[in-house]
């Protein structure tokens, strides 16, 4: 089974701290920003963020695809770049901002990028689909709204999706990046 040890629910707290601070059970503690509220909790030292976003946050739009670096389905933004929250400890994560795909809509409006994913019809399942779009604003935040079909194909190479075909998915892309308009819009 990919989830470890659970660690204790979060609270919120009214700062992040500096470190991860070891405590004597063996736990550290973490204060991260995660759509834009500080979240403090004691974790197991070995807490993977996507298992600290989905268990301890309930934040399930975080998809665990593959476990092993490959399939993009675990996508974050972290300090404003995209991430593979598998691959990445919470721990290191104190004092740090998280976005997730729960965090791009604002006022109860979908961000371009998921509005150009639902217009486009950019998914089947949709199990791919919140790192697609996390990653795919990453791409534009870095590449501009003017990218081109080549470089969001490339771009996306470490995104996997069993279902598409991927064509609908970059046409989306293409649409959510003009729309975006070269702008930084994730929330950060
Ligand atoms: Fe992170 Fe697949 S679950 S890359
Ligand atoms: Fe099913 Fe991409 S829509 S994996």
């Amino acid at each position: 089974m990919f989830f470890r040890k659970k660690s204790p629910a979060p609270v919120v707290s009214a700062g992040a701290g500096a470190a991860a601070r070891p405590a004597a059970d063996g736990m550290v503690k973490v204060a991260i920003t995660v759509n834009g509220k500080v979240v403090a909790a004691d974790i197991d030292p070995r807490t993977l963020l996507v298992q600290f976003l989905r268990e301890n946050l309930r934040l399930t739009g975080t998809h665990v695809g593959c476990d092993t670096s490959q399939c993009g389905a675990c996508v974050v933004h972290l300090d404003g770049r995209a991430a593979k929250s598998c691959t990445v400890l919470a721990a290191t994560c104190d004092g740090a901002k998280v976005t997730t795909i729960e965090g791009l809509a604002k006022d109860g409006k979908l961000h371009p990028m998921q509005e150009a994913f639902r217009q486009h019809h950019g998914l089947q399942c949709g199990f791919c689909t919140p790192g697609m779009i996390m990653a795919a604003v990453d791409i534009v935040n870095r590449k501009g709204g003017g990218v081109d079909e080549r470089t969001i194909r490339e771009e996306l190479e470490g995104n996997l999706c069993r279902c598409t075909g991927y064509h609908n998915i970059v046409a989306a892309v293409r649409a959510g990046a003009a729309a975006m308009g070269g702008m930084r819009q994730a929330a950060e």
